[in-house]
């Protein structure tokens, strides 16, 4: 099959289209014809190197958000079929630990990362266990499809699990033009929150509104902790989402209301945020960094978001051959919701 990998670390030169053995479906596995795979920062950070994920190996594949279609089932499959139409969990537990078996599964010391720490969907094939591919209904697109995995199951985890974020809320979410920032707003709003929204573009603050958002602010010129005490009269917002980093930590943290929760889940400025202690302990702020999401909260994320109802916001799409200008895009930071690839 054809495949995008790097056997080195480096810009989007090291990006190479070659010819790779096709995998095969072991026992209790599928084959997954890849129609399109989303694109994520991860991606690109590991491109970068040095590499994020335990367990990561050069030559790498990435592409952690695959859809596509059956093309064989392995021996024991009896749950899908040739042909069904599907998108991949890319997080595989290994099952037996005894994190798993205790339902602390999204701690499985042994997790393999489709397209992260395991071969992923910058490729024609991949390999992945029945139990973690879920039907896609007969009116949405691969592309589509491709576009929910990862950002959504990321703001799902954040907002409804880590959080907690409540009806009425105010919630502050960052970068609104990103991947996981137009999946929260959504979900935020149809959690029944309001949403504060921040950029660094009149673009990206005009998607924001038409997702839902309730106010925006623009967080390279405007005064971000000056419009969270705007909209909520004074008080600051219950909760702010953020996966920038150390660029805006210290602001959430002065955005928020006394006991305001911050969830964090994102390194794209860095990985060493400082703050002001005495403010974050004296306001009693939570300070709540988002675990990874379990199996089953993926399942019932993923069932909720095809449903319908959402916008997973293509940006644009591109062939496998065109992954180097995929990944220079989303480095670039002009991108509107995904980058996906359609191989
Ligand atoms: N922990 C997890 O489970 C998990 C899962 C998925 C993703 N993540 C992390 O979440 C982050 C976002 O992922 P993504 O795929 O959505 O990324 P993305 O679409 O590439 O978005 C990154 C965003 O970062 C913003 N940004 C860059 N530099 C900034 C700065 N100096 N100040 C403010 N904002 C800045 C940009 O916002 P503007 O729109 O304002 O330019 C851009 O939209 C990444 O760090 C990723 O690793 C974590
Ligand atoms: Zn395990």
């Amino acid at each position: 099959m054809k495949a995008v990998l790097h056997r080195a670390f480096g810009g989007t030169d090291v990006l190479e289209l070659v010819e790779v053995p096709d995998p095969e479906a072991g026992p209790g596995e599928v084959l997954v014809e890849v129609r399109a795979t989303g694109l994520n920062r991860l991606d690109v950070l590991q491109r970068q190197g040095p590499a994020l994920l335990p367990g990561f190996v050069l030559p790498h594949i990435a592409g952690m958000d695959v859809a596509g279609s059956i093309a064989a089932v392995g021996p024991g499959v009896t749950s899908v079929h040739v042909g069904d139409r599907v998108v991949v969990n890319p997080a595989l537990q290994c099952g037996t630990c005894e994190l798993c078996v205790s339902g602390q599964d999204a701690f499985c010391p042994s997790v393999k990362v489709v397209g992260g720490n395991h071969p992923g969907g910058y490729a024609e094939l991949v390999a992945v266990p029945a139990t973690h591919v879920h039907a896609i209904p007969a009116a949405m697109s691969f592309e589509e499809a491709a576009a929910y995995p990862t950002t959504f199951s990321t703001a799902w985890h954040a907002l409804a699990t880590t959080a907690r974020l409540q009806i009425g809320e105010w919630v502050m979410v960052h970068a609104a033009g990103s991947g996981v920032s137009v999946a929260a707003i959504q979900l935020a709003k149809r959690m029944g929150a309001h949403v504060i929204a921040t950029a660094g573009s009149a673009a990206k603050l005009e998607l924001a509104t038409r997702l839902g958002a309730d106010a925006v602010v623009n967080n390279r010129t405007g005064d971000v902790v000056g419009a969270a005490k705007e909209v909520t009269g004074g008080r600051g917002v219950d909760v702010v989402f953020d996966h920038v980093g150390p660029a805006l930590f210290q602001a959430s943290l002065f955005a928020l209301r006394a006991q305001g929760r911050m969830v964090f889940c994102g390194t794209t400025t860095g990985t060493d945020a400082t703050f002001n202690l005495p403010y974050a302990y004296h306001f009693g702020l939570r300070l709540l960094g988002a675990d990874p999401y379990s199996f089953a909260e993926f399942g019932e994320m993923i069932d909720y978001v095809l449903a319908g109802g959402f916008d997973p916001v293509i940006d644009r799409t591109y062939p496998l051959a065109d992954t180097a200008a995929a990944q220079d895009r989303l480095e670039a930071g002009d991108v509107l919701g995904k980058v996906v690839l359609v191989p």
